[in-house]
């Protein structure tokens, strides 16, 4: 079950933004999310009390972004266990809430190796309950302190492709504080260099059709006092050609073997305006969303969205998705087909670097990225 906790749209929202939490008031212990829905307009928090609900609020991307879904996942099978639920139906569920990112499944299977080791060694549901809280309070530590240096890498790699300083990042989709348990991935490297003083503008793409860019990084852009602006996802082609783009920094759901690298819809467009335009297009994603286990690109599977949320336009009230048909600005005539992939697929070739916490991909290659997986294995 999901309610609604607090709002704090009077700006008492403390600062550091809790995209997730677990909390056990006398009722019972729930997962707490902050509602990525409403933000910016309003900021509510929502809580769920069994997986049902938080899978609802994953589909519906009230928490949302690849390393916050699988912490989220880990939490929801902690959830299940201590509310005793079945919690193998549960992890069932939650791995399959959405197919792209693959943090989900790697969270989810985190938390539900837990709970089974300690009931495989005889132990009580209660332990196993303790046992698969533990596990997802630690990959939501892991994730903090791998934003950490996926941050400082980042930044080193910007400071040595672009000696002049004074960065012109252009970023996609949303992946900072809100998508992690600490600031981010892309999104955290572009805050590094604004700490510095090396940020010389974050453009923003809105991000059709959802807005991620218009309304979640433009917001912590805002929170952070950075020197953002935001366009039009199309505006893009002729900020490059004017010369005003120094590097792209994205984020990434799933990277293939093959150093293919699935994310926001939109991504793989400005690859090819990077690769056109002779700037460096750089990935920045965990180790958790490495997939050995996917050979290539073409194995990933993209997820596919109701039309209408490309057909109808949300006004920033409205919830940004899960709206019923006819709940926002119709923007096609009635009936209108839609092609609403949430992903799209950039091939290796056309990524200049993978940043990740263990160190800097490049060139991307197989090998390069098994190495990596292989260290960070044995770390
Ligand atoms: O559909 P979303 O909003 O979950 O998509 C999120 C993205 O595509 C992010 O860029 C990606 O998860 C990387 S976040 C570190």
């Amino acid at each position: 079950m999901a309610d609604q906790y607090a709002r704090y749209g009077d700006g008492t929202r403390p600062a550091e933004i809790p995209a997730i939490r677990w909390d056990e008031p006398p009722e019972g212990p729930v997962l707490v999310l902050l509602d990525q829905t409403r933000l910016p307009a309003e900021e509510i928090e929502l809580v769920c009390t069994d997986a049902p609900a938080l899978v609802e609020a994953i589909r519906n991307l009230a928490v949302r972004g690849a390393p916050l879904l699988g912490i989220a996942g880990a939490y929801g099978v902690a959830l299940a266990a201590a509310r005793g639920f079945d919690v193998e139906e549960a992890a069932t569920s939650l791995e399959g809430a959405r197919p792209t990112a693959v943090n989900l499944a790697v969270g989810v299977g985190r938390a539900r190796a837990a709970h089974r080791a300690v009931l495989a060694r005889g132990g009580s549901e209660e332990q196993a309950a303790e046992a698969a809280l533990a596990e997802a309070r630690a990959l939501h530590r892991e994730d903090a302190e791998a934003s950490t240096r996926m941050a400082a890498h980042g930044l080193a790699l910007l400071d040595e492709l672009l000696p002049g300083g004074g960065h012109r990042v252009l970023t996609h989709c949303n992946t900072g504080a809100l998508v992690s348990g600490g600031e981010g991935t892309a999104f955290a490297v572009a805050l590094a260099a604004h700490r510095k003083g090396r940020l010389r503008r974050l453009w923003v793409d809105e991000t059709r059709p959802l807005l991620q860019g218009a309304r979640l990084t433009a917001y912590e852009a805002a929170r952070n006092e950075m020197a953002y602006t935001l366009l039009t996802d199309n505006a893009a082609g002729s900020l490059f050609a004017a010369g005003e783009v120094d590097a792209v920094l994205v984020g990434a759901d799933r990277i293939a073997a093959d150093g293919s690298v699935a994310n926001k819809v939109g991504t793989y467009p400005l690859a090819v305006l990077a690769r056109y335009h002779h700037v460096p297009f750089i990935v920045v994603a965990p180790v958790t969303t490495l997939d050995p286990g996917t050979p290539d690109g073409a194995s990933i599977e993209v997820e596919q969205r109701a039309g209408h949320e490309v057909t109808e336009i949300v006004a920033p009230q409205v919830p940004m998705a899960g709206v019923e048909v006819g709940g926002g600005i119709p923007v096609a005539p009635l009936g209108t087909q839609a092609y609403n992939p949430a992903f799209d697929v950039t091939p290796p070739e056309l990524v200049t670097a993978i940043v990740t916490e263990e160190g800097v991909v490049s060139p991307v290659t197989a090998e390069a990225l098994a190495e990596l997986c292989d260290r960070s294995r044995q770390v």
